[in-house]
């Protein structure tokens, strides 16, 4: 998106009321209304990653709240996108897929308006989600200061893993649980976050741990240093390395970071380590960057509201802005 979005007009930007546009590589757009109120827009939708219908809707809208989320936002409304193959595939299958995206819809306290649905050969899903925000009180990914640490939310290997779930490799424990992760809501995370004030914050999805943190490097003009034993992975992830099951979408995220010279990785992080650090997850945690004094404060609420991780994988430094040192 963000190439052909470069190909557009630049002058729409200037509009004031734009607060956070394209041109950062930010979650979601943010549109002011009002000095105190602040419209939060984003879309998101992808082909089944899971099996299961019901999952499906369930991890697609999960991930289309987490944009909203990573802004310091709250959802409250959100329509369906649907891409179905109608008269070759069972409409009870698109039925699950949509009670799946409601639940979550629901659970995030916001409420469904409506949607739109297209017949298509392969089946895609996903929300677009409207939030609000206190203008003064958005989180984006521009705001990291050195000396800030970074906390990071739910593990990371989710490509990896359901790369090995599609070809069979997987238990159905860890089907279950990398299942769950991805349906996993960053509310509780996002929650943590605005009361301490993070200084920024993104979520971790297509583009990898790394691709969002250099995205969040190069938008906030600041270093970083990723400590890679600190970076919470799911267990499963090492074997399916092992076995192969890496996606097409983070080898390309690898390739793009090492023709940028996005990260420098220290003689000891071996090729295993890379491949997991730049895995594609889909609906991945949120990777919050707080100052010193509110750390304590943020590890703690995060473990109140009981996020899957709450790591600090690294910290933000003045050295070497834009770019990334794994240690
Ligand atoms: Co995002
Ligand atoms: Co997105
Ligand atoms: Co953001």
């Amino acid at each position: 998106m963000a190439q052909v979005l470069r190909l557009l007009p630049q002058q729409q930007e200037h509009d004031p009321r734009l607060l956070v546009g394209h041109s950062t590589f930010d979650d979601a757009g943010v549109y002011e209304l009002s000095p105190e109120l602040a419209l939060v827009q984003t879309v998101d939708y992808f082909t089944p990653v899971v099996d299961n219908p019901y999952d499906w809707g369930r991890i697609a809208a999960a991930n289309a709240l987490s944009d909203i989320y990573a802004m310091g936002a709250t959802p409250i409304t959100a329509l369906n996108l649907l891409n179905f193959p109608v008269g070759s595939l069972d409409l009870a299958i698109a039925a699950d897929v949509l009670r799946g995206g409601l639940d979550k819809i629901r659970e995030a306290g916001a409420v469904l308006l409506g949607g739109h649905s297209v017949q298509d050969d392969e089946p895609k899903y996903g929300l677009a989600v409207t939030g609000i925000v206190d203008p003064r009180r958005i989180v984006t990914n521009a705001g990291a200061r050195p000396g800030d640490s970074l906390v990071l939310t739910k593990p990371i290997g989710v490509g990896i893993v359901t790369t090995g779930l599609k070809r069979g490799l997987l238990s159905p424990e860890g089907a279950a649980r990398v299942t769950e992760l991805m349906a996993t809501l960053n509310r509780g995370a996002a929650a943590a976050m605005t009361a301490v004030g993070a200084s920024a914050c993104t979520d971790v999805t297509g583009f990898g741990l790394l691709g969002h943190i250099w995205e969040m490097a190069r938008a906030s003009c600041a270093g970083v240093v990723i400590d890679s034993d600190t970076v919470p992975v799911l267990a499963e992830a090492w074997p399916l390395l092992e076995a192969g099951a890496v996606p097409g979408g983070s080898r390309a995220n690898q390739r793009h970071l090492d023709e940028q010279g996005a990260v420098e990785y220290a003689g000891s992080i071996d090729d295993a380590a890379r491949a997991i650090l730049t895995d594609a997850n889909t609906s991945g945690g949120l990777v919050i960057a707080v100052r010193e004094a509110r750390l304590g404060e943020l590890l703690d609420l995060l473990a109140q509201h009981g996020t899957l991780a709450r790591s600090v994988i690294g910290r933000v430094v003045a050295d070497h802005p834009g770019r990334i040192r794994v240690i």
